[in-house]
């Protein structure tokens, strides 16, 4: 796939310059253009699902960077010929498909950067070949409206694809980090590398994104949105990186990414419903965590299925604050492996990140038809099933089905708790009776 991916590239450079080409030069070319058609058939096809194979390639432009003045040096600028290159792209025509064209074999240097819709082509296909990365200038960052480096608003049929690198080179903003503190005004951050917000139909496929400042990849009130093949990758000690946060978004599928940042590997907050999660293999981190929720936080139909754990914080987690008014409900968790893992399976209603100020309060976010399913593996603490519900609002059908889960440490009993949880155990081990 590697080199297909490379050829294609180079190939659509050559495309790009065809017209300025004499017509017997454009004779030799017909094969290879339509050799490249094909193949870029089948490669947008493979990534877009079964519809793409519908698409006329016909109706394609191609928007290289390195035609709107991209140098991908590493060092230049290139922020403003991607602004100009997305411009074209997004502005073509509306019965057209557009594709941008990052190639590969180089790295472009962007400053923070919005590619901004709506577009007028119902789709827009980005080819990340080469790599990217971010600014380690401060006032780079701070100078930017948002908080996103790279930040996708209203792209509807948004297709972001390749074996391109993003890296966020985050390290000098990991010292200020300032968790559960009011950060000083100067460093008031919360840098993301990639954040997609009403984005509808949108695919994220093959890329991978190392060192984030904070959250690697963001997604904000999308509907319909597919990430799959991705790397995302920080040192275990960076705070606050996350991998990929879900908030207020629908139809969501997230599958086969290796995911270790240190923190969340996935994270589902409020507004967000029918999200499938399957085949990641998380760590080192946090887990894969729904919250934490509070206020009217809702979240619903959530499916995480074959996943593995390997030596997080925490395994499948459900968090919330006390007080507020929300639900989660309909949330499973199925065929998840572990090794090693501090808190596997771990429902915490008395979340604090401040560790002070959270007293016990008279509401809370409302826990419901939770199932945890064909579970196995270690854990690092002894307490390996902690389900504390809040005190004033039961969890309730809450369903612990063949669990299994040892030690870690040779000989080292474990057990499983309960505060205020309603539901059903069956085939687990350390038996759960506090569950009834
Ligand atoms: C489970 O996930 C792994 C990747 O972690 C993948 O290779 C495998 O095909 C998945 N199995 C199923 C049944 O989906
Ligand atoms: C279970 O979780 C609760 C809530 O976070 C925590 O206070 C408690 O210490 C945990 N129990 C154990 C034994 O780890």
């Amino acid at each position: 796939m590697h080199s297909h991916e490379h050829d294609s590239t180079d190939t659509l450079l050559r495309i790009h310059c065809w017209l300025h080409m004499t017509s017997s030069q454009i004779g030799r070319m017909v094969q290879l253009v339509t050799l490249v058609l094909i193949l870029l058939a089948c490669m947008l096809s493979s990534v877009s699902g079964k519809g793409a194979s519908k698409i006329s390639l016909a109706s394609t432009t191609i928007f290289n960077v390195m035609a709107f003045g991209a140098k991908g040096n590493g060092k230049v600028d290139d922020s403003p010929a991607f602004t100009k290159a997305w411009k074209a792209a997004c502005q073509s025509q509306p019965n057209k498909r557009s594709i941008l064209v990052i190639p590969g074999g180089r790295t472009f240097f962007l400053k923070p950067m919005d590619f901004e819709g709506p577009c007028k082509p119902s789709s827009i296909f980005v080819q990340v070949s080469g790599n990217i990365v971010a600014s380690t200038k401060k006032t780079d960052w701070l100078g930017h409206h948002v908080d996103t480096w790279l930040s996708f608003n209203t792209v509807n049929g948004l297709t972001v694809s390749g074996n391109g690198r993003i890296d966020g080179q985050g390290s000098i903003w990991w010292k200020n980090a300032c968790i559960g503190s009011p950060p000083p005004v100067s460093y008031n951050i919360f840098f993301i590398i990639f954040g997609f917000k009403k984005c509808n139909k949108m695919r994220l496929n093959g890329l991978t994104h190392v060192n984030s400042p904070r959250v690697h990849l963001l997604m904000t009130k999308c509907n319909g949105v597919i990430f799959s093949n991705l790397k995302i990758i920080a040192p275990e000690t960076s705070p606050n990186t996350d991998g990929i946060n879900i908030a207020g978004s629908t139809n969501v599928v997230i599958r086969d990414s290796v995911i270790g940042t240190g923190d969340d590997c996935i994270a589902i907050s409020g507004g967000s419903s029918n999200i499938k999660i399957s085949g990641i293999m998380c760590g080192p981190g946090h887990g894969i965590s729904i919250g934490a929720l509070g206020g009217d936080d809702v979240v619903e139909n959530v499916d995480v299925r074959n996943c593995t754990m390997k030596k997080t914080l925490a395994g499948v987690r459900i968090k919330s604050w006390q007080g507020g008014n929300g639900y989660a409900r309909k949330i499973s968790f199925t065929g998840i492996k572990f090794d090693a893992v501090y808190n596997p399976i771990w429902i915490d209603q008395y979340y604090c990140p401040t560790q002070k100020n959270c007293i016990n309060a008279a509401s809370a976010v409302k826990l419901s038809d939770i199932t945890f399913r064909g579970i196995a593996g270690t854990s690092s603490m002894d307490n390996v099933i902690n389900l504390s519900c809040s005190k004033s609002v039961a969890c309730t059908n809450i369903v612990v089905d063949s669990v299994y889960i040892k030690s870690a440490i040779p000989g080292r009993k474990v057990y499983g708790t309960c505060i205020n949880a309603r539901g059903r155990a069956s085939h687990v081990k350390p038996s759960l009776k506090c569950l009834k």
